[in-house]
């Protein structure tokens, strides 16, 4: 190459080398001897047990430093080193804290090209990857949040911080993903401690230390590196109130478990398959470029990488053709050249299971093409893969690869793209090429992602959430959905453990002197009918004073399931207009209002005079405040730094199940049911334990003011029994559960496998009478899910 020519480089169009200077990055890590410890307290703390790990560069296997192996002690050092830092972190102004994380931007910008190179170094992604996307967006993010800190008051008003925060983070965008967690647990006014990845820890280190340059108190940032076990003894701290986890699916299973029985609030970024689709009137050439950008972006190693690429029958022959033509052109080789578009795979594991995944794909009999590009001999390499052939249900097309892989399939009409990019179990990102604005959209809407990027891809910016739907986990990063997660009611704080109420479902001695009543049977109510209990066996309901008040269905596995087959049937309320909903609910104001008195005559046997006209004359508000809501609670247009919006719209989650809280049959029902009703979602809600007859009211109310059959089903019954069920049903897309501090254990232990997003009242006392505890922003934040759609714009 050397000696080739001016004239020959015009003809071959070739690419000389155009390497990185790693000079400033190494003579950092000599700085400090190759070697890292904790940083707990503002200080580097060597490991208490002394263990190093070693990490390395993944495009030679070349070792580039010693890093502290955490163990339980050191997560208890920096645990106790957060808390002691937290009230003067919160005793600090907004302001102040709002300085800080500009210091912070202001910082990585200046050591800018130092973090880029270390970053490629640890990680084996190009520079010109680290240097124009990961270091600029995660300066970005600092600057965004300080915004957010800076006007946190006047914008989270009753907000305040969760606490001391544990934050676990993956090897794929190490630093930017330490920037996705630290700024907004910082703005929110949260102490954190961050475990990174143990492939990829150098850029946290180098981030701790420019915490410490910018004179941030000690404790407010402290990072423990060490592997999984470091990881999990920081899930495990009882002194934690907060994990934010961004990994694979199955680590975050295994932390929805282990944080079922605390208090800790959780956020999980996991894991995707996300659809690429190009429709036939798509601008295929730019359609080829953002496959570039959407599975061959940091080696694939991307969650939201565009890995399954679903192609319009009709031009899928010459799609296939120019993917393949642009595939061969690729430049996989050294990280730190500035003309590589595909580095190293992170570390020897990661490449075997790349591997092993497309000898499976290959065994379950897809085409397998790889152009023929030179590897580098030495290093961690994979080459651009694409497979065609790909049966949905197979391998390639479910699992989450982690790599350059690509695996194409073919749809006929938009619906059945729609059908294919929904069929996994993820629900992460996904990308829409068309020139028909009306088609994009109208797909868009209809994929179950977080983040929909139209004729666009991989596009992200501090001001537009990001987060899954399904088993890509809950919980949204960036935007003011993402500060949320760093946030809680204050009240909440003051709330004091729901106590054993007595449920009065159970046999006691009636009194001699009860007055004779009419024995009540209701009957569970599904699909807009009232039905009879799969197992023939009733509840009896009692008076406070013991007196029988009637019976309830004992509802079991099966009307549960019944009852989401019809909540699933009636999904059409989701794209009901706003104005529907409003008016349903107004018209049930209406028509209880017609009949308070009677409704609270019955709820007087069970919870007393006064508090059934209360609950009557609250219902009735919390109805009218729903249908309010309905129309109101609008998404947002962000206008991110590129030539594009980002629609970021309110949209429901599916399927709700809901178990009532036992103290306010009438009202805690309405409370929960309303605000999901009135998000578009449809609901399977198992009545208060106390009080299960109220179901019969309720039903005949919904029958008659135009609530669509299938939006509410009401299932009474016990609990304890159907919390499991609902829990465990892979069709219910989220779960409230309002009871005592055991039962909303289980509802979340359970609801690990399929990762559903699970609300509870963490066995507090919530006063249902109190529109600022039992109404509002913060129940309507849990019934919807944010999704981004980013729309291009200009030539
Ligand atoms: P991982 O989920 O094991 O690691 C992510 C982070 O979690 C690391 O910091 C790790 O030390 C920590 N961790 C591991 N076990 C833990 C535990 N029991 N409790 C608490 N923390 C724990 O991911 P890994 O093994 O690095 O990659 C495996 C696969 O996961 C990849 O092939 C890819 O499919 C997926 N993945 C997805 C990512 C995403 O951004 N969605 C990121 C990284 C991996």
């Amino acid at each position: 190459m050397a000696n080739t020519s001016v004239a020959e480089k015009f003809r071959s169009m070739e690419y000389g080398a155009a390497p990185e200077d790693p000079a400033n990055s190494l003579k950092w890590l000599e700085e400090h001897r190759r070697s890292f410890s904790h940083f707990i307290g503002g200080k580097w703390k060597p490991p208490a047990k002394g263990r190093y790990f070693e990490t390395a560069d993944p495009s030679t296997g070349e070792k580039i430093a010693d890093i502290a192996q955490g163990s339980a002690a050191d997560v208890n050092a920096a645990v106790k080193a957060a808390r002691a830092a937290l009230p003067r972190w919160q005793g600090l102004t907004p302001h102040m804290r709002a300085r800080f994380l500009y210091a912070l931007a202001r910082q990585v910008q200046k050591h800018s090209r130092r973090l880029a190179v270390l970053e490629t170094l640890d990680n084996g992604k190009p520079i010109r990857e680290s240097r124009d996307i990961d270091i600029p967006l995660v300066a970005r993010h600092f600057y965004y949040h300080a915004g957010w800190a800076q006007l946190l008051e006047r914008e989270f008003p009753g907000d305040t911080a969760c606490g001391v925060v544990g934050q676990i983070i993956p090897w794929n965008f190490p630093l930017l993903m330490v920037a996705w967690k630290v700024a907004p647990a910082l703005a929110a006014g949260n102490t954190v401690v961050l475990k990174p990845a143990e492939f990829t820890p150098l850029t946290a280190l180098a981030f701790a230390e420019l915490c410490d340059e910018v004179g941030l108190p000690p404790g407010v940032v402290n990072v423990v590196t060490g592997d999984g076990t470091t990881g999990a003894a920081l899930v495990a701290h009882p002194d934690v109130d907060k994990i934010a986890f961004t990994g694979s699916t199955e680590v975050g299973r295994a932390i929805r478990r282990a944080t079922a029985e605390s208090h800790k609030k959780l956020s999980l970024e996991l894991g995707g398959k996300s659809p690429f689709v190009v429709f036939e009137d798509a601008d295929l050439d730019s359609a080829v470029e953002g496959l570039v950008d959407g599975i061959w972006l940091n080696q694939g190693q991307v969650c939201c990488a565009g890995s399954r690429l679903l192609m319009q029958e009709s031009i899928a022959a010459s799609l296939t053709k120019k993917l393949q033509a642009r595939m061969s052109a690729l430049r996989v080789g050294a990280p730190l050249d500035k003309t590589t578009d595909i580095g190293a795979i992170v570390a020897p594991v990661q490449l075997e299971r790349i591997t092993g995944l497309v000898a499976q794909g290959v065994a379950e009999g897809a085409s397998c093409w790889q152009p023929d590009l030179p590897l580098p001999a030495k290093g961690l390499y994979y080459p651009p893969t694409l497979f065609t052939n790909v049966h949905p249900t197979s391998v390639v097309a479910q699992t989450e690869i982690f790599g350059p892989v690509l695996a194409a399939m073919t749809f006929r009409i938009p619906a059945e793209a729609v059908e294919l990019a929904n069929n996994t179990a993820y629900g992460l990102a996904a990308s829409v090429w068309s020139e028909s604005v009306n088609v994009a959209l109208q797909v868009a809407a209809q994929i179950k992602a977080g983040v929909v990027w139209v004729n666009s891809t991989n596009l992200f910016d501090a001001a537009c959430g990001f987060g899954g739907y399904r088993e890509s986990g809950f919980g949204r990063e960036g935007g003011r959905e993402g500060m949320r997660e760093y946030l809680e009611p204050a009240w909440l704080r003051k709330t004091r453990p729901l106590r054993a109420l007595a449920v009065r479902n159970q046999r006691r001695s009636q009194r001699a002197d009860a007055a004779p009543l009419i024995d009540r049977t209701v009957k569970l109510y599904i699909g807009g009918k009232q039905v009879r209990p799969d197992s023939g066996y009733s509840l009896e309901c009692r008076s406070r004073t013991g007196v029988l008040l009637g019976q309830a269905p004992l509802g079991n596995r099966k009307d549960i399931r019944n009852a989401v087959e019809a909540a699933r049937r009636a999904g059409q309320w989701s794209v009901a207009t706003t104005h529907q909903r409003a008016q349903v609910l107004y018209y049930a104001a209406e028509n209880l209002t017609q009949r308070g008195q009677e409704v609270a005559a019955r709820l007087a046997l069970a919870v007393g005079s006064k508090q059934a006209a209360d609950e009557v004359r609250l219902g009735i508000e919390r109805l009218f405040a729903y249908a309010a809501w309905a129309d109101k609670y609008e998404g947002a247009v962000h206008s991110p730094p590129f030539r594009n919006i980002s629609v970021a719209m309110n949209e429901a989650i599916g399927t709700a199940g809901v178990i009532c809280p036992a103290e306010a049959p009438l009202l805690g029902f309405l409370s929960l049911v309303l605000p999901l009703v009135a998000a578009g979602n449809s609901v399977i809600a198992v009545p208060s334990a106390s009080y299960p007859l109220v179901a019969g009211d309720l039903y005949q109310l919904f029958d008659t003011s135009d609530v669509p059959g299938g939006v509410i089903n009401i299932v009474t019954g016990r609990p304890t029994e159907l919390v499991k069920v609902l829990a465990e049903h892979d069709d219910v897309d989220a779960l409230w559960c309002y009871g005592e501090e055991e039962l909303c254990a289980e509802a979340k232990r359970l609801s690990a496998g399929n990762l559903k997003q699970v609300w509870t009242n963490e066995g507090r006392r919530i006063n249902f009478s109190s529109a600022l505890e039992g109404e509002g922003r913060w129940y309507l934040d849990h019934a919807f899910q944010v999704k981004n759609i980013w729309v291009p714009y200009g030539e």
